[in-house]
């Protein structure tokens, strides 16, 4: 499964804390990109893609979210609720995104520009496309 979930160095004292993230540093990529998702609802699902070739960061910096990780043989669940917690994402994994907290915030960190041509957004191409990928090996 190409998805790893990191913990983030926490630099705090009592005044709080803070997080710094280094593009090829701290992360495995440069940063290209940067959105965030907000005023989400619980029942609105959203994801449900893949990227070819894009890595991203995704942090929780408030409430919650379930991710559903997919590499097309296998699917496993992640949370993410904390904003020390970055969940990795690398190329060929199919995301969905459910359970929304009220005021969940998502911050993403990503390798490149926004280029809807690199998307894969039906479930049976990505199955397509991971098969092909691995038979190329
Ligand atoms: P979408 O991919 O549907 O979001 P999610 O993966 O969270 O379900 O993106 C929503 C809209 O925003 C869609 O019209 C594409 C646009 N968009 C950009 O213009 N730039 C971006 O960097 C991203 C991520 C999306």
């Amino acid at each position: 499964m190409n998805y790893k979930l990191i913990d983030l160095k926490i630099h705090g004292d009592n005044r709080g804390k803070l997080i710094s993230l280094e593009g090829n540093r701290d992360i495995p990529f440069e940063i290209k990109r940067v959105y965030w998702i907000f005023d989400t609802l619980p029942d609105l699902d959203r994801g449900f893609h893949a990227h070819k070739n894009m890595e991203q960061i995704i942090v929780a910096m408030d409430g919650a979210c379930q991710f559903v990780l997919d590499d097309g043989k296998k699917r496993e669940t992640v949370w993410l609720n904390r904003p020390d917690k970055g969940l990795y994402i690398g190329k060929n994994m199919w995301r969905e995104m459910k359970h929304f907290s009220y005021g969940c915030k998502l911050m993403v960190l990503a390798s490149d520009y926004y280029d809807e041509k690199e998307y894969i957004r039906n479930y049976q191409e990505f199955l397509d496309e991971v098969k092909n990928d691995s038979s190329s090996l």
